[in-house]
C-alpha cells in the first residue's frame, strides 16, 4: 500500500494545465490530492497552508506563475513582463516570511529576462524589432519552474548528506514544525539527516513538538517518519524542556523560513524557545537552510516580516467547541527569529556553516557562485 513518501508534495500536472497538491490541511486522516487549475487557487492553497513549509512554497509558487503565464494575451515583450510583475506580486502576497517564496519567483522573472536575451535577442524591454515570441516564454517558464523542483530534491538530499555527519549511532533528535518531505519536494531539509540516518541503518529516535497552533509536528512530521519506520516520539511543545533534562536529546534539527545574514533564523513559533532551552542543556540546535532560505539582502532577524495570523487557530481550531473565552484577546504569531548566538550550526547543501555567520554565510555563497 501506498503511504505519504510515496505521493509527491507538488507537481505540475501538463496534460490538465494544473498543479497537484496534497492538500496538507488534511492530514494525516485524508491523504487528499488536489488539483489547482489557476494562480488564484494556487495563491489561495498557499494562504491555507494546503501547500506549505518554505521549499513547497517556493515551488508552489513557480508552478503558479507559470500558470497564470499559460493564459497570456501578451503582444509585446513590455505587457508580457508587466502581466509577470502583476502576477508574481500577487502570488508574493500569499505568506510574507518564507524567502523562498519571493526567491523562486524572482529567479522566474530572471530566467524570463535572461531567455529574452539570449534565444529571442530582444536587448531592451521595449523591444523595438518586434522580436518578442510568447510561445518561447511560456515554455521556458514551465521548465524553469520544474527545474526549481528538481534542484529542491537534490538539495535537500545535500543538506541530509552533511546533517548526517552530525549524527552518531544511538542519537535522540528533536524537531519543531515539519520541515519534512511534506515541506519539501522530497527527504525535507531537518528531516533529510534523519532519512539518511534510518536508511544507513543508525538506531535513532526522533522526539516531535507538536507545535501549536496548526499542529504540523503532530500531523505531518510525526506522520511522514513513522510513515517511513523510525522510531518516532511525539510531545506537546511544552513538553521539550523536561526532556531535554532527562538527557535523552543529542542534537536538535529545525528548518527555517528565511536566515538573515548574520545568521538570525525565522522559524516556526516556538523554535526560539525550544533553543534558548537547548542552550541551558547543552544540546547543541542546528538550523537546516537550503540557500534559497538565505537572505543575504534581509540585515538581521529584526527586519525579517512576521506573519500574523487568525485568533481563531489558538482559540477553537482542533477542539470540539470553542475553548478560550468569547472577545479575549490573542497573540497569533506564526513565526519567530532564534538569535544567531543559540545557533551551533546552519546545515545548508554546501556545508555545515559555523559562527561567526555573517562572514561565513557571505564566505559560502563567494564561494559557490
Ligand atoms: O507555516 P508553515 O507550516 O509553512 O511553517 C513551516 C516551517 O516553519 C518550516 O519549519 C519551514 O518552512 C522550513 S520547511 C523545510
Amino acid at each position: 500500500m501506498k503511504n505519504i513518501l510515496d505521493y509527491e508534495t507538488v507537481s505540475l500536472i501538463d496534460e490538465d494545465d494544473a498543479l497537484e497538491i496534497i492538500d496538507q490541511t488534511k492530514l494525516p486522516g485524508n491523504i487528499d490530492i488536489i488539483r489547482l487549475h489557476t494562480g488564484e487557487e494556487i495563491w489561495n492553497a498557499i494562504y491555507l497552508l494546503q501547500v506549505r513549509g518554505a521549499p513547497a512554497i517556493g515551488v508552489a509558487a513557480g508552478f503558479g506563475l507559470y500558470i497564470f503565464m499559460k493564459y497570456s494575451e501578451a503582444e509585446t515583450y513590455a505587457q508580457f513582463l508587466k502581466e509577470l510583475r502583476e502576477k508574481s506580486d500577487y502570488l508574493n502576497s500569499s505568506r510574507p516570511t518564507a524567502v523562498n517564496l519571493s526567491w523562486a519567483l524572482k529567479r522566474m522573472e530572471a530566467h524570463v529576462k535572461a531567455v529574452a536575451v539570449e534565444k529571442l535577442g530582444i536587448e531592451d524591454e521595449a523591444d523595438p524589432k518586434g522580436l518578442f515570441n510568447r510561445e518561447v516564454l511560456i515554455t521556458e517558464m514551465r521548465e524553469e519552474s520544474q527545474r526549481i523542483k528538481a534542484e529542491d530534491i537534490d538539495v535537500c538530499r545535500r543538506i541530509g548528506e552533511n546533517g548526517l555527519t552530525l549524527i552518531e549511532d544511538g542519537y535522540g533528535l528533536l524537531t519543531h514544525c515539519n520541515a519534512g518531505q511534506l515541506a519539501t519536494c522530497k527527504y525535507g531539509t531537518a528531516t533529510a539527516p534523519m532519512y539518511l540516518a534510518h536508511e544507513k541503518g543508525l538506531n535513532i529516535k526522533v522526539y516531535c513538538d507538536e507545535t501549536r497552533p496548526l499542529l504540523q509536528g503532530a500531523r505531518l512530521t510525526a506522520f511522514e517518519l513513522q510513515s517511513a519506520g523510525i522510531d518516532t516520539t511525539l510531545l506537546c511543545d511544552n513538553m521539550s524542556a523536561s526532556l531535554m533534562k532527562t538527557g535523552a536529546i543529542n542534537a536538535i534539527f529545525v528548518g527555517c523560513d528565511r536566515v538573515a545574514a548574520n545568521g538570525d533564523a525565522a522559524n516556526k513559533i516556538g523554535t526560539s524557545m525550544v533553543a534558548t532551552v537547548a542552550k541551558r542543556y547543552n544540546i547543541p540546535f542546528y538550523v537546516c537552510a537550503p540557500t534559497s532560505t538565505i537572505d543575504m539582502n534581509t540585515a538581521t532577524g529584526d527586519d525579517i516580516k512576521i506573519e500574523q495570523r487568525k485568533p481563531e487557530e489558538v482559540t477553537e481550531m482542533w477542539y470540539k467547541e470553542r475553548m478560550a473565552p468569547e472577545g479575549v484577546k490573542v497573540y497569533n504569531p506564526a513565526f519567530d527569529v532564534t538569535d544567531n548566538e543559540l545557533i551551533s550550526g546552519i546545515v545548508t547543501e554546501y556545508g555545515v556553516i559555523r559562527a561567526p555567520y555573517k562572514e561565513n554565510l557571505k564566505k559560502m555563497f563567494d564561494e559557490n557562485k
